[in-house]
């Protein structure tokens, strides 16, 4: 890796995930958006897992710059559901990014279940100095019958975390970060490149 620069490309346009994973990584690395490094157009996401969409999307911004770069991949495994929507996540119900779409389909092919356990999965995939590396976060749970809670985003009003009684969209950002799928994998990618450091 260069050292002198420690700049990293992160595999998103959304700032709210980069000034999070930032923060997380402090002052050793640098993160460059897609943007900032040229490139604009839609990554292409058509593999059948996380893993693979992660790994593709960090090969695709690996091929374009030569920089060091990651990307990440979340999905919702629904046991019940024999794991969907998983890497469907976003575009389950439709084929934009419809939120309550989504939590209507889901709460549909629920109903009347019993067993409603479920994982949110993040998998981020680096890149340094052409070598792979792959990291994971997850947290369990279950999807309650009804949407609570107005914070967060997508899944966040059904899903109930192991040992809660609330939410994600129940939680302040700060306590869904310190558990969430999200977070442990962003804290397994900070553990690897403080060993690069
Ligand atoms: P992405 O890979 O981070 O873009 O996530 C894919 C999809 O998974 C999103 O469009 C959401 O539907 C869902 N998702 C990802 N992270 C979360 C989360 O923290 N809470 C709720 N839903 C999420």
């Amino acid at each position: 890796m260069n050292r002198r620069m420690k700049k990293l490309i992160f595999a998103t346009n959304n700032a709210h995930k980069l000034g999070e994973v930032q923060a997380l990584l402090g002052d050793d690395f640098e993160l460059v958006t897609l943007r900032e490094c040229g490139i604009t157009e839609d990554i292409p996401e058509t593999a059948e897992t996380l893993e693979g969409n992660a790994l593709q999307k960090a090969r695709y911004v690996y091929s374009k710059t030569g920089l060091d770069c990651f990307a990440d991949d979340t999905g919702l495994e629904v046991d019940a559901l024999g794991g969907a929507p998983g890497v469907h996540s976003a575009r389950y119900a439709t084929d934009g990014h419809d939120f309550a779409a989504n939590n209507r389909l889901l709460l549909k092919n629920l109903e009347g279940a019993q067993e409603r356990t479920a994982r949110f999965r993040t998998v981020i995939a680096l890149i340094i100095d052409g070598v792979e590396y792959t990291f994971e976060g997850r947290v369990e749970g279950t999807i309650a019958t009804e949407e609570s809670g107005s914070e967060g985003f997508g899944y966040d009003p059904l899903f109930v975390p192991s040992g809660e009684i609330i939410t994600f969209a129940q939680m302040s950002a700060e306590a869904k970060n310190a558990i969430s799928h999200r977070g442990r994998a962003v804290a397994e990618l900070v553990k690897f490149l403080k060993t690069l450091s």
